[in-house]
């Protein structure tokens, strides 16, 4: 064997000794931490009570978590939030403005309290706290909260999701585009419904891209499975220069034709309309974006149309990919477990790590694939690449 033949199995025999070291200690760390008397004792020790404190805090928080989203379900469902919009109130106003008895109200007021959504004062007078205030702000957070009914439902029994990835699933049937290739199973009723939901939560993720990623570094963009053109629209008004361009299934696409006339972007925005996996897109434009797209398909579909895209794009142009993607970071992991569910019930897509979709970006004929860094991954990570140059 070679000098470096001899190097590298020492270097893997180390490395698997430290692995299994690893391995060990964290058992023994675990036997330890499930034990009742160490855990009486650190909760009990000065310098790890708090610690211990804060552990069952998060414990009971993920425990209970459904519950809060119902707190939460609750206030948008019967318009506390607007209610208090208005002004301070009293319980017994609070109850007979939202026509519920008072004894429900005072079980609903301090529940919301505890998650931060209203506060009290001490004549009984309840306001709007922070977390309240920002949700009664925005539309596409309350849309969300409400479409959650949904996912709720399709979540009740998730073993059986889990065993059966193909059951029949409320959510799935919502986006009648999901895993279905052809594109026909989608109603002008059904591009309506989700389209409006995706318009409504586009606001904030909009935001994020365009502050990451100014897009007056082009001259024109092709939002592809760009929905009622929220993104464009967002664009367009930052950037007055831009030209602006759609691509979605026909029913989305003559919608958002109407609603970008209605916008006052007339002669600067064209709407497409088709399939993006098997027709040929238009190739001019020298951005081409994703918003929340690739992940809503499984890896054999996200390939084909990164694969379809890079056989149109023009070829100076950059591909812009935004979506909520896994990472190590609490907004990446919160993300992964939260998508990850969701894509479950929809029984298509996944929410990726970068890693994952430059490895999908690579094999379509992608290079240049950069990461460029969103101050909230939980709305949108973006990455960036070229067409690799066909040789
Ligand atoms: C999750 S929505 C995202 C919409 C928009 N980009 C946004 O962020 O608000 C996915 C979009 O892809 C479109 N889409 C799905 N399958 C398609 C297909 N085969 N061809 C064209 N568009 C498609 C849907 O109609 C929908 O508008």
């Amino acid at each position: 064997m070679t000098t470096s033949g001899h190097l590298d199995s020492s270097v893997f025999s180390r490395l698997g000794i430290r692995r299994r070291l690893g391995q060990k200690i964290r058992a023994i760390r675990n036997r330890l931490v499930a034990d009742a008397g160490f855990q009486r004792r650190v909760a009990r020790f000065p310098l790890t009570r708090r610690y211990a404190r804060k552990q069952s805090e998060d414990l009971f928080r993920t425990t209970t978590g459904f519950v809060q989203s119902q707190i939460l379900f609750s206030c948008v469902e019967i318009d506390l939030f607007a209610t208090l919009a208005q002004g301070p109130l009293q319980a017994q106003d609070i109850a007979s403005r939202l026509s519920l008895p008072l004894v429900s109200i005072r079980r609903l007021l301090p529940a919301a309290k505890s998650l931060g959504l209203v506060r009290v004062d001490r004549n009984d007078l309840w306001s709007l706290d922070d977390t309240g205030a920002v949700i009664h702000g925005n539309e596409g957070i309350r849309a969300m909260i409400r479409h959650h009914a949904m996912l709720y439902r399709d979540l009740a029994d998730p073993v059986a999701l889990l065993n059966n990835p193909d059951r029949a699933t409320e959510i799935s049937a919502y986006w009648a585009y999901a895993g279905e290739r052809a594109g026909h199973g989608v109603s002008e009723r059904d591009a309506q419904t989700y389209s409006a939901l995706m318009r409504s939560s586009q606001d904030l993720v909009a935001t994020e891209i365009l502050d990451a990623y100014p897009l007056d570094q082009h001259e024109s963009v092709l939002d592809i499975g760009g929905g009622e053109g929220a993104f464009l629209a967002a664009a367009g008004a930052r950037h007055p220069g831009l030209t602006l361009e759609s691509f979605d299934l026909p029913p989305v696409a003559a919608r958002s034709r109407s609603i970008m006339d209605a916008a006052g972007f007339g002669a600067r925005f064209t709407a497409h309309g088709g399939n993006f996996f098997t027709d040929a897109l238009p190739g001019s434009t020298d951005c081409v974006s994703l918003v929340r797209v690739l992940c809503d398909h499984d890896d054999r579909a996200a390939f084909d149309l990164l694969k379809n895209i890079r056989r149109s794009i023009n070829p100076d142009a950059t591909l812009l990919i935004a979506e909520p993607m896994e990472g190590s970071d609490t907004g990446g992991s919160l993300a992964a477990a939260y998508f990850g569910f969701y894509f479950l019930a929809m029984r298509s897509g996944a929410c990726r790590s970068p890693q994952s979709i430059t490895q999908l970006l690579d094999a379509a004929g992608f290079a240049s694939i950069r990461r460029i860094p969103t101050r909230n991954p939980l709305f949108a990570s973006i990455m960036t690449a070229k067409p690799r140059p066909y040789v």
